[in-house]
Formats: structure tokens, sequence, C-alpha cells
């Protein structure tokens, strides 16, 4: 008998699987101390933790028991309790991370804060101290954010922890002024949403490995180090919502891979800098809500280049209209021939008076005619033409019997 090719492959993929099953109900050989402790958290473990289909855990593959080295624990009830000796067992972990998990902060089991690589919370932990937090020492990345935290400012977290690459505190109604001291690995810098005073240090800038640096809804004052454009490595940026003034530094322009600027709502002033339009990767700009004076030194090409673009409510801000059309809606006022705002600023938004449209009778009507009764109509229209259609269908479906 010759072997029929499709029962060939139907046996092989039936094999296939009753080996998968057999391997994932024995590889739910996750040692049983931390079996219990993630069943204690209140972890579903029906499926094996160690599968990869298990997507709030990874496991290492050390034998005879596997070892969790990753954890997200995410919306998990109110009544979970963080116990010592679950922590305990759970020092092998790398990763930890609390999503939307209200439970009380306990001291870590001090192997579980030297093991730990990655630590995030956000919105979990009632509220954490800067004590708690840099006894984490070992952490690369650390992301805390909508958790109030309390310390005399940033610096002492951002400097006690020595291997920082990426950190995120926001959200945190985090007090103090910005280190002066920064350590040089640090690539990602989130520091948003909270009450942070004083000035942007110069340090700052000596970061040449910084990609990421978010600053804004802070107190910030003072002005924008000269240096700025040291940062060589920035791609994203926000000092956005904090009270900076001065001019925008020219240093700037020498930052190649800029991509996202935002300096929006805050007393800057001077002249907009032309060399902002030099910069070849810039998709994002907003310099919207500060003090800028003077004609906008943009061409069209350039403000249709940015993905957005942001500049209204500078009051003595103005555009030369004879380079740029009023369509671009920049929400400033065009130009006097002195290169002075000729008042009053058109509205940020065009709210299109109908019967002055009408007036204005050298531009087509407008496309989109909008009003009650003529949606009604439309969907009239579209109602009846259902109807139809049905009616249609039925009779063509009797008469063709
Ligand atoms: C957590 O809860 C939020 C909102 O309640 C929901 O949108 C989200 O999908 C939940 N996530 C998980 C992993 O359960
Ligand atoms: C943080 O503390 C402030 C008071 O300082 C409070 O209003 C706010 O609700 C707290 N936020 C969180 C997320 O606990
Ligand atoms: C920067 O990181 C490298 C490895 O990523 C490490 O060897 C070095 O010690 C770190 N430097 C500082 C100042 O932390
Ligand atoms: C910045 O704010 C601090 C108070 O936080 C104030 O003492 C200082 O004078 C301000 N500096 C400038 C340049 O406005
Ligand atoms: C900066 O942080 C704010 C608030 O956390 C956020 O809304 C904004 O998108 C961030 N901007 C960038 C460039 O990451
Ligand atoms: C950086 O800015 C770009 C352009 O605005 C945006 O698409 C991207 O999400 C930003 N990246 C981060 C990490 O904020
Ligand atoms: C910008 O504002 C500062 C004070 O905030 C002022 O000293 C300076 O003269 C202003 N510069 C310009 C060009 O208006
Ligand atoms: C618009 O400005 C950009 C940047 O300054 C410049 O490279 C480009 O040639 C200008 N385009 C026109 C049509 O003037
Ligand atoms: C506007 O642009 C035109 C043409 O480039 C130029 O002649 C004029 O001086 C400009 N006006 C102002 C106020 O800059
Ligand atoms: C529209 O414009 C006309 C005259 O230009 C004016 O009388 C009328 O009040 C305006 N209507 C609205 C809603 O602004």
């Amino acid at each position: 008998m010759v072997p029929n090719p499709s029962h060939f492959f139907l046996s092989f993929t039936l094999l296939l699987f009753l080996l998968s099953t057999k391997s994932s109900s024995q590889s739910t050989n996750l040692d049983p101390n931390q079996l219990k402790a993630l069943r204690s958290l209140s972890v579903p473990t029906g499926k094996d933790p160690c599968s990869p289909l298990h997507k709030i855990t990874t496991c290492d593959s050390s034998t005879p028991f596997h070892h969790l080295i990753s954890l997200k624990l995410i919306n998990c009830s109110s009544d979970v309790t963080l116990s010592q000796t679950s922590l305990k067992a759970l020092s092998t972990l790398q990763d930890l991370q609390f999503i939307n998990c209200p439970v009380s902060p306990i001291h870590f089991p001090s192997e579980l804060s030297s093991n730990l690589q990655s630590f995030t919370c956000v919105n979990s932990l009632k509220k954490l101290t800067s004590i708690w937090l840099i006894r984490l020492r070992n952490v690369v990345s650390l992301t805390v954010s909508h958790v109030n935290v309390s310390a005399s400012g940033p610096s002492i977290i951002l400097n006690s922890i020595k291997n920082l690459h990426t950190v995120t505190i926001s959200h945190a109604n985090l007090k103090g002024v910005l280190p002066t001291r920064w350590h040089m690995n640090l690539t990602y810098v989130d520091l948003s949403a909270n009450q942070l005073k004083g000035k942007i240090p110069s340090s700052l800038t000596e970061l040449e490995n910084l990609v990421h640096l978010n600053l804004s809804s802070n107190s910030l004052n003072g002005t924008i180090p000269n240096s700025f454009g040291n940062l060589l490595s920035l791609k994203n940026v926000s000092l956005a919502s904090n009270a900076l003034s001065g001019s925008i530094p020219k240093s700037i322009a020498a930052i190649p891979g800029l991509v996202h600027l935002d300096l929006g709502s805050n007393q800057l002033n001077g002249t907009v800098p032309k060399f902002i339009s030099d910069m070849k990767e810039l998709k994002y700009l907003n310099l919207e809500r500060n003090n800028f004076k003077g004609v906008l030194p943009f061409n069209a090409s350039f403000i249709k280049k940015l993905v957005v673009f942001k500049v209204g409510e500078n009051s003595n801000l103005c555009y030369n209209h004879s380079t740029l059309s009023s369509k671009l809606k920049l929400g400033i006022a065009p130009c006097d021939k002195h290169g002075l705002p000729l008042s009053p600023p058109p509205p940020k938004e065009d709210f299109s008076n109908d019967t002055k449209d009408h007036e204005d009778d050298d531009s087509p009507p407008p496309k989109h005619e909008h009003g009650p009764s003529r949606v009604v109509f439309g969907v009239a229209i579209g109602l009846s033409s259902i109807v139809f259609l049905i009616i249609f269908l039925v009779l063509l479906s009797k008469c063709c019997k």
C-alpha cells in the first residue's frame, strides 16, 4: 500500500500537536515557589506562565525549574497585597511592571531590588518616595507615571541610580529643580507634568546621547541654554508649557536629526529664527502662545513639509501676505509694509460666515454645505433608495422563480 501523502501530513501534524500539548502541560515546571507567588498576586496560572503565549510573563530556561524574568501586573484588583514572601520568591525578575495596580507599596527584598533592570509603575502603588526608588539601584530603565513621587527633587533619583539610560517620571507632582549633574548614558529623559522650577541647567546639554527630552508642563523659567545645540543626538524635544523667556538659541540648527520641536506656551521672545527652516528632518514645530514678534520667516514649501505647524497666539508676529497665502490659516495676522501685524488678527479657525462667503463672489461656492435641512434631506434620500432597492430585489426574486 502506497502511503497517502495527505494522511502522512495529517498524522505528522497530529504528532506535533500531541508533542506540543504534552510539553506545555509538562513545562509548567516553573519554580513551585514562584508559581505560588504568582497565585498570591492573583495572576492566573491555569495556562503555563512560561508559555510564550502568556503575555504578562517571561521565563528563563534553567533546569530543573524555569524562573521568571519579567512580570507585568495589569489592572490588578485592589485586594491584592504584596508580601515579603511572594516578592522574595520573585527575586529572579529583571523586569517588573505595575500598570493600574492600586496596591500598597512595600519595601522590596534587597535581592529583587538589585536584580531589577527595568521597573515601570503607571497609576499604581499609590505613592512613592525617592528613598524607595533609589533602592532599585541597578535599573537601566525607570518609568514612573501618574503616581505621586515625594522627593526633594529629581537629582537624588537620577544621581543615585548609576546605570540609568531611560527615565520617565511624569505626572508625579515631583518638586524641586533640575539636576546640575547628569549621567552621560542617558538617552531618554521625560520629567513632564511635574512641579519643577528654576532654570534649564547648561550641564544638561552635555548629554550627547540624549535622543528624547520632555520637560513640558513644569514651571521652568530663565532662557534656553545657548549650548542647547550640543545635544547632537536629539530627535524629540518638548519644553512646552513652562515660563521660559528669551530667544531660540541659534545652536539648535546644528542638531541634525531633530524631528519634533515643541516650545509652545512659554514667554519666548525675539523674532522667529529663519535657521529653523534649514532643519531637514523637522516634522513637528510648535511655537504657539509665546511673545515672538516680526515677520514669520518661513516659505510655504517649508510649512507644507511639516506634519504639524503651530504658531498662533503670538500677538506681535505676522506673515507676509505676498509670500504666504491666508489659506494656510496660521492664526496670526498679515503684516503691514513695516512688518507689523495688521490688526485685528484673524481667528484661528475659519468660522465661515455663510452670508459673507456668498458676497465674496470670486471664490467658488464651498462644497461642504451643512445645515440641518440638508442633513435631513440626505438621510431621506438614502433611506428611500434602500427601500427601493429592497422592493426591487423582492420583485426580481419573485419574477425570476
Ligand atoms: C485594563 O483596563 C482598561 C480600562 O479599564 C482596559 O482598557 C484594558 O484593556 C485593560 N487591560 C488589560 C490587559 O486587561
Ligand atoms: C497627588 O497628590 C495631590 C496633592 O498633592 C493629589 O491631589 C492627587 O490626587 C495625587 N495624585 C495621585 C495620582 O495620587
Ligand atoms: C555607560 O554604559 C556603558 C555600557 O552601556 C557602561 O559600561 C558605562 O559604565 C556607563 N557609563 C556610565 C557613566 O554610567
Ligand atoms: C525663576 O523662578 C524663580 C522662582 O522659582 C525666581 O526666583 C527667579 O527669579 C525666576 N527667574 C527668572 C529669570 O524669571
Ligand atoms: C511630553 O509630555 C507631555 C505630557 O506628559 C505629552 O503630552 C507630550 O506628548 C510629550 N511630548 C513629547 C515630544 O514626547
Ligand atoms: C517624535 O516625534 C515624532 C513627530 O512628531 C512623533 O511621530 C513620534 O511619535 C515622537 N516620538 C516620541 C518617542 O515621542
Ligand atoms: C525678551 O525678554 C527679555 C525679558 O524676559 C528681555 O530682557 C529682552 O530684551 C527681550 N528680547 C527681545 C528681543 O524682545
Ligand atoms: C523655502 O525655504 C527653504 C528653507 O529655507 C529653502 O530651502 C527653499 O529653497 C525655499 N523654497 C522656495 C520656493 O523659496
Ligand atoms: C513681503 O515679501 C515681498 C516679496 O518677497 C517683499 O518685497 C516685501 O518687502 C515683504 N514684506 C515684508 C513686510 O517683509
Ligand atoms: C455674518 O456677516 C454679516 C455681514 O457680513 C453679519 O451681519 C452677521 O452678523 C454675521 N453673522 C455671524 C453669525 O457672524
